[in-house]
């Protein structure tokens, strides 16, 4: 199995991110780093903690992160796409859960080393702060897989930025620059990666999904968002569920190996880019640059729909 430490910011993508390696079994989630971003730390850690109950699986220790960009104090959260809650599911007003502190980031670390995979589909704030207080400890990773930019193709929340590398792009230079072995899915890749109504009326009456009651409502929730803003498109694009996807099934992407930047200025604010021209040299990381939208949906189903 795959022993994942999840930093996320559920938010509905990360949401369906979460779902899925609940019920792969061939994943194992050995943790979730819940931060701003989508919405606020304590609305993500809310999230969070409701969907692992769901699974029963109140031993995952949930680790609340950031609050904030390190560069700034106004955040903007983005209730018109990810809800309040879960879209319209909110976690039940008498939720009992437990949060551990931050350091739990070195002890799981130090306790899976070179088995564990970190994947980061939130702004970059909590994983650069890990990397800046445990730099042994990430070390001994063994592999990175970051959500975030888009290169040379439009952003979505600017003409030029990805909203994770936008949401804190001094973090995500960091992380860029220090994480090793390490995977980007951008929206180049991501923003085909569509769920559409039909599977998500086959899911929703699955009756091994424990997700089933929950799903659709998520969905269309979700989906209106993008049928306002991405004319013609035919269902919603769950980002941070390709990027754990693509673990286990790599070649359901095509890549190009370069080492990626982040602009931190303003204007330029987020965007992302590669040294492109034909005397640079390629890189150590892995950019998937291109979707295989029939075997996302095949592996998409396996999992999400099961038998
Ligand atoms: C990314 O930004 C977030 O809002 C989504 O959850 C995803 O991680 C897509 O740009
Ligand atoms: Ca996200």
């Amino acid at each position: 199995t795959k022993k994942i430490l999840l930093f996320c910011d559920p938010g509905i993508d990360d949401s369906l991110a979460i779902m899925y390696t609940m019920l792969d079994p061939e994943i194992e989630l050995v943790g979730i780093v819940s931060s701003y971003g989508n919405v606020t730390k304590e609305q993500a850690t809310a999230n969070a903690a409701h969907l692992v109950q769901l699974a029963g699986r109140n031993d995952i220790p949930i680790i609340p992160g950031a609050s904030q960009p390190v560069q700034q104090e106004d955040v903007t959260f983005y209730p018109e796409i990810h809800g309040e809650g879960i879209g319209p599911i909110r976690p039940p007003s008498n939720m009992q859960y437990q949060t551990y502190p931050f350091d739990t980031i070195r002890l799981i670390i130090e306790r899976y080393r070179d088995e564990l995979i970190i994947v980061d589909t939130g702004r970059s704030t909590s994983l650069a702060t890990a990397f800046i207080l445990f730099p042994d400890q990430l070390k001994m990773v063994h592999s990175f897989y970051v959500m975030g930019g888009a290169f040379f193709v439009p952003g979505n929340v600017t003409a030029l930025a990805e909203a994770n590398f936008f949401g804190d792009p001094t973090s995500s230079n960091f992380v860029l620059k220090f994480a090793h072995n390490l995977t980007i899915t951008p929206l180049n890749a991501t923003q085909f990666a569509v769920l559409t109504p039909d599977i998500v009326d086959s899911i929703s009456q699955n009756k091994k999904n424990i997700y089933a009651f929950m799903i659709k409502p998520v969905f269309e929730y979700y989906y209106e968002f993008y049928k306002k803003t991405v004319p013609g498109i035919q269902g919603a694009p769950i980002h941070d569920l390709l990027t754990i996807m693509v673990i286990k099934n790599p070649a359901i992407v095509d890549y190009i190996y370069y080492d990626a930047n982040v602009v931190e200025g303003i204007e330029a604010k987020g965007m992302s880019y590669i040294d492109y021209r034909p005397a640079s040299k390629a890189g150590e990381t892995r950019i998937a640059i291109q979707l295989h939208y029939e075997e996302f949906i095949e592996e998409f189903s396996r999992v999400m729909l099961p038998e």
